[in-house]
């Protein structure tokens, strides 16, 4: 088995280049701070927000960029940055007890990243994340790959939020009944923190839409009527060819890049909506008004996805079991191979399982509940390769995968950058009662 391994690990795509530093340096203030804001149906809501908006900014750069961010905490509470899906300097990473000490209230952090791969990434801290992202931190960095037809783009931020009955956000986190379930839904969904969202776009434009799920625990399937639209990134990397949107899940972390043909006729309408639970409800609109505009018809760039279906045949190398337990601070703790690892254990050594650069790995995820479970690995791309024993092959990476209620979920993956990485449920709720755990990535030079 040896040897298809290395077939594996081999085969193009697998892993990628480094694009060149372009030399060019983005330098971003990001303060974290309580503030009152027009959200939702208008209404004022105090929430935390990065430079006092909801959504957080949207930072950009191009491939090979350089971005030199300065974290400011003004919360009550310590905090940190994590650059959800991209690859950098695990000390850039953002984990508090792992790749570095928490930001303490009044402190500040500067993070150091290079644009390595081009797409829709998100961030987010990453301590008490079920208070601090509910609360309305949540930002996107957007990295544009020079090569990429310049279209016009929608950055959506799909979130709910769960309010009390005086309308504020409701201060209860991490409850028994968030625990028991899928973390916490809330009560109104939104599109960049509004009800009802909508957008005019022009007659026959061609759109580049950005999802990114910034909610807690709830899943959306997004869908487009009334207009033509095809999946041609997901989780920051483009796909093998422009895919259909049947089937599409956007678990809490993931993200997808939508192309979008606006109709011709002005006063034509399409909506975006979610189709994961019985109701179908729209998330937002694109109206669409004025001339019918002419845009440049290039096709967007690709990514290899290798064809992995014969790793079916070997044997995982790590397993891991997804379970709660009584007990724990909140009463419910979720585990991973029977260990719930809080933010106040985290350690130097924390890592109990350990990769190698250059070397396929699988992973094997075994949903022992009735729960859902959006698994994320940090600082690497990833290929489902088989759910429930059938061998899958989906045309994107991923750095997030949705395993269902006692599902079985196979990954593949050739890591390529050493450190120490988190691998947990993306359920905040979860998470933040112990489903993580953090692998090591040793280089084999
Ligand atoms: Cu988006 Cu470890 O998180
Ligand atoms: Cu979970």
């Amino acid at each position: 088995m040896a040897d298809l391994r290395s077939e594996l690990a081999a085969s193009p795509g697998a892993t990628t280049e480094r694009p060149e530093e372009t030399g060019v340096v983005h330098e971003h203030e990001l303060v974290a701070a309580p503030t009152v804001l027009p959200l939702i149906d208008g209404r004022s809501l105090d929430v935390w927000a990065y430079n006092g908006q909801v959504p957080g900014p949207v930072l950009r750069a191009r491939l090979g960029d350089r971005l030199r961010i300065r974290v400011v905490n003004r919360l009550p509470q310590p905090t940190s940055v994590h650059w959800h899906g991209v690859r950098l300097d695990n000390a850039m990473d953002g984990v508090p007890g792992v790749t570095q000490p928490p930001i303490a209230p009044g402190e500040s952090f500067t993070y150091e990243i290079v644009a390595r791969d081009a797409g829709t990434f998100w961030f987010h801290p990453h301590i008490r994340g079920s208070e601090q992202v509910e609360r309305g931190l949540h930002g996107m960095l957007i990295v544009e790959d020079p090569r990429d037809p310049p279209v016009r783009e929608l950055a959506w931020f799909v979130d709910d939020w769960r309010l009390d009955r005086l309308g504020a956000i409701d201060p209860a986190f991490v409850t028994p009944h968030d625990l028991a379930h899928d973390g916490r839904w809330g009560n109104v969904v939104t599109v960049n923190g509004r009800a009802g969202l909508s957008e005019s776009v022009g007659a026959g434009e061609r759109i580049r839409m950005r999802l990114v799920n910034v909610a807690n625990g709830r899943v959306f399937a997004p869908r487009v009527v009334g207009a033509e639209a095809r999946v041609i990134a997901f989780d920051g990397r483009p796909t093998s060819e422009p895919l259909s949107l049947d089937g599409l899940v956007l678990a809490p972390g993931n993200r997808v890049d939508l192309e979008v043909a606006a109709p011709m006729q002005s006063g034509a309408e399409v909506s975006v909506f979610d189709v994961f639970g019985q109701r179908r409800r729209t998330l937002a609109r694109l109206l669409v008004r004025g001339e019918a505009t002419r845009s440049d018809a290039r096709p967007f760039v690709t990514t290899r996805s290798p064809d992995w279906r014969c790793a079916s045949e070997l044997d995982a190398d790590l397993v891991y079991a997804l379970a709660a337990r009584r007990g724990g601070p909140h009463g419910i703790e979720w585990t991973l191979n029977g260990e719930a690892m809080r933010a106040e254990h985290h350690g130097a050594d924390a890592a109990h399982d350990t990769l190698e650069t250059g070397r396929f790995v699988k992973m094997r995820f075994v949903n022992e509940s009735a729960r859902l479970h959006p698994m994320h690995l940090h600082g690497q791309f990833f290929r489902v390769l088989a759910r429930d024993g059938v061998s899958v092959h989906e045309g994107h990476w991923r750095d997030t995968v949705l395993v269902g209620p006692r599902e079985t979920v196979e990954i593949g993956l050739v890591p390529e950058d050493a450190g120490q990485w988190a691998l947990h449920c993306h359920v905040l709720e979860h998470h933040d009662s112990g489903m993580m755990t953090v692998v090591r990535v040793l280089d084999r030079g």
